[in-house]
């Protein structure tokens, strides 16, 4: 697979095999993407591999606190992240673009405006890695700038297309942000660390609808300028 496929095949898989994936392997993704640049060869990125009964557990404890927030809303502040992936008041364009991919998945999976109940369990479904076998946290010491968030993303993009190289398909996941103050402490993170976001790492079932959606992109006349 050359660079241009591998961009243009990754795919959010929310659907995944229970099929192992070696030690061997993660790693080598892991390592090789760490050739990713970085401001003053800073490398921000630190990273937590769970497997197993450690995954296990730790989904159960996200989910029991998911469920807290249900019946008792305010805790929501318990548990968050301290700096805020999305931004305090959406506005055009983001807010559309952000319900057409909303909706666009929603609609594949036949789940009408309104079914509250299924909306939820699709959500969910992020709690559990969508069924991946191996679910990856990334934290970032709080100390640095922005600059090293920017430097971040180039490294999660670095695991992204490096796991197509090995068959494997991801998700990127902010919504394990919500709890960041339940997954440190299970995770063994340091003092000073912050959650950056989630990912799940898996090979992906293909027979579940889910993973049919293809999330549209803007004309590149909505992006570029041509200066000459
Ligand atoms: C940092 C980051 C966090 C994301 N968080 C979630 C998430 O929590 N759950 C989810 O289902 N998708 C999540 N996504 C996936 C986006 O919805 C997805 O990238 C977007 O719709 C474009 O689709 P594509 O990745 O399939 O091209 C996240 C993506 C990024 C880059």
């Amino acid at each position: 697979m050359n660079v241009l496929e591998a961009i243009n095949q990754r795919r959010s898989t929310r659907a995944f095999l229970t099929k192992p994936i070696s030690k061997e392997i993660i790693l080598e993704i892991l390592k090789i993407s760490s050739r990713a640049p970085s401001g003053s060869n800073t490398q921000p990125w630190s990273v937590y591999v769970l497997l197993g009964e450690k995954l296990k557990n730790l989904t159960q404890e996200v989910c029991r606190a998911y469920e807290s927030i249900q019946h008792e809303p305010r805790l929501v502040e318990n548990f968050k992240s301290w700096y805020s992936y999305y931004p305090e008041e959406w506005v055009s364009p983001y807010i559309d673009r952000r319900r057409e991919n909303g909706w666009g998945l929603y609609s594949l999976l036949g789940i009408q405006k309104g079914d509250k109940a299924n909306m939820h369990a699709q959500f969910l479904k992020n709690f559990t890695f969508f069924g991946a076998p191996v679910g990856l946290f990334f934290t970032i010491d709080r100390s640095l700038g922005r600059g090293s968030f920017l430097d971040y993303g180039m490294y999660l993009q670095n695991i992204m297309l490096a796991a197509k190289e090995f068959g494997l398909d991801t998700c990127p996941q902010a919504a394990w942000n919500e709890y960041e103050k339940v997954i440190l402490p299970i995770i063994g993170s340091g003092p000073n660390e912050l959650l950056v976001c989630g990912m799940a790492l898996g090979y992906i079932d293909k027979s579940d609808k889910v993973n049919e959606y293809q999330a549209p992109r803007e004309d590149p006349s909505q992006f570029i300028t041509w200066l000459a």
